[in-house]
C-alpha cells in the first residue's frame, strides 16, 4: 500500500531529538523524503553538534528511507532559507514544513533576563517565521503545501515559569490563524500543534522526574497525529490547532461567552452584575496537572 506521504518532500526542524526525530522517521516510513534539520545544541540552546541530525538521517536510510541532514540555526532567516535550499538541492521540491525546533529557559517572570527572553522568542517565534517565510514563498508559486507549526498548552492556557516560552507559543498560535486565512488562495494548509510527550525537554518536570515514562507518552505516539496534519487526510482543517499527547488527539479552540450586550452606554457595576454572562462558569473541579492547567470546557 502506498504511504500517506508518497512522493512528498518534508522539512522538519529540530528533528535530531525528541518529537521531531519521531516525525522524521514516521514521515520517511510513509514515503516522504525528509530534510532533518537540527542545530544539535543543549536544551537551553547553547552549543551545536551536527551529528544530531546526521544520526537520524542514518537511521532513516538504514531502514530504506530517504533523508538528508541540515545543521542550520532556525533563529536566523539565512538559516531558514538554507533549510529550504537543502530540500530543493537534495529532492527538487518541498511539500511539507513542520516547525518543531525549540529550547527552554524557564524562570519566573521576575527572574526572566533579557537574554532568556530573547533566546526563547528567537528560536520559537522568530524561528517559525524564519523557516515558514521562504517555504511559504516557494509553496505559493508551486501549487501549495502543508505546514504544521508547534505551539504549546503553555502559551494557549498558561504555565508557571514560562512567560518567554508561553509568549512565543501563543504568538505561533496567532501565526497559524492568520496564515491559514492568507494561505487559502494558494492551497497552503496551516495547522497548529500543542504536543505533549516525554522528551529531554519535559523529562525533569515536576511529576515526571524519577518516573519511567508511560509508553503512551513517547514521541512515537504524537507522530501519527502530526502525520495526519501534514498529509492530505487533513485537507479541510486549515487554521485548526490539535492537542496531541498520551491522551490522544483533540482540537483546541478559542471561545467567547454569550457576553453582556446592553446595546446602550453601561457602567462597570453592570459588568460585575452580569458576570455570569461575561465569564465562563467557574468549574466545580479545576483540573490542575503538574505541567499544565486545562481551562474548563465552555458550554456548547
Ligand atoms: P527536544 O529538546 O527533544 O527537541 C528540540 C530540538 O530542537 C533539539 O534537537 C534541538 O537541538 C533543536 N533545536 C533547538 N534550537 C534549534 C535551532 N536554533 N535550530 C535548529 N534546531 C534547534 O524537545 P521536544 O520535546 O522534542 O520539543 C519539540 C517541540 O515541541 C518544541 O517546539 C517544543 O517547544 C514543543 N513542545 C514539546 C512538548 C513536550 O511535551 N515535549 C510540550 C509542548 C510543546
Amino acid at each position: 500500500m502506498a504511504g500517506l506521504l508518497e512522493g512528498k518532500v518534508a522539512i522538519i526542524t529540530g528533528a535530531g531529538n525528541g518529537l521531531g526525530e519521531a516525525y522524521a522517521k514516521l514521515f520517511a516510513k510513509e514515503g516522504a523524503a525528509v530534510v532533518v534539520n537540527d542545530l544539535g545544541g543543549a536544551r537551553d540552546g547553547s552549543g551545536a553538534d551536527k551529528s544530531a541530525a546526521q544520526k537520524v538521517v542514518d537511521a532513516i536510510q538504514a531502514a530504506g528511507g530517504r533523508a538528508v541532514a541540515n545543521g542550520d540555526d532556525v533563529s536566523t532567516l539565512a538559516g531558514g532559507e538554507n533549510i529550504l535550499k537543502t530540500a530543493l538541492d537534495a529532492f527538487g521540491r518541498c511539500d511539507i514544513l513542520v516547525c518543531n525546533a525549540g529550547i527552554l529557559r524557564d524562570k519566573t517572570f521576575a527572574n526572566t533576563s533579557e537574554a532568556d527572553w530573547d533566546a526563547v522568542i528567537k528560536v520559537h517565534l522568530r524561528g517559525t517565521y524564519n523557516c515558514a517565510l521562504p517555504v511559504w514563498k516557494y509553496m505559493k508559486d508551486h501549487g501549495g503545501g502543508s505546514m504544521v507549526l508547534t505551539s504549546s498548552t503553555s502559551g494557549l492556557y498558561g504555565n508557571f515559569g514560562q512567560t518567554n516560552y508561553g509568549a512565543a507559543k501563543a504568538g505561533i498560535y496567532g501565526m497559524v490563524r492568520v496564515m491559514a486565512i492568507e494561505g487559502r488562495k494558494y492551497n497552503i494548509r496551516v495547522m497548529g500543534l500543542a504536543p505533549g510527550a516525554y522528551t529531554r525537554m519535559t523529562s525533569d518536570l515536576p511529576g515526571r522526574k524519577d518516573r519511567e515514562p508511560d509508553p503512551l507518552s513517547l514521541p512515537e505516539n504524537v507522530a501519527p497525529g502530526v502525520l495526519f496534519m501534514a498529509s492530505d487526510l487533513a485537507a479541510d482543517h486549515s487554521g485548526k490547532i490539535l492537542g496531541v499527547s498520551s491522551r490522544g488527539v483533540r482540537e483546541i479552540k478559542m471561545m467567547e461567552t454569550e457576553g453582556f450586550e446592553p446595546g446602550r452606554p453601561y457602567t462597570a457595576e453592570e459588568v460585575a452584575k452580569n458576570a455570569d454572562k461575561v465569564f465562563f462558569p467557574t468549574p466545580e473541579s479545576r483540573r490542575v496537572e503538574s505541567v499544565r492547567m486545562v481551562q474548563p470546557k465552555a458550554p456548547a
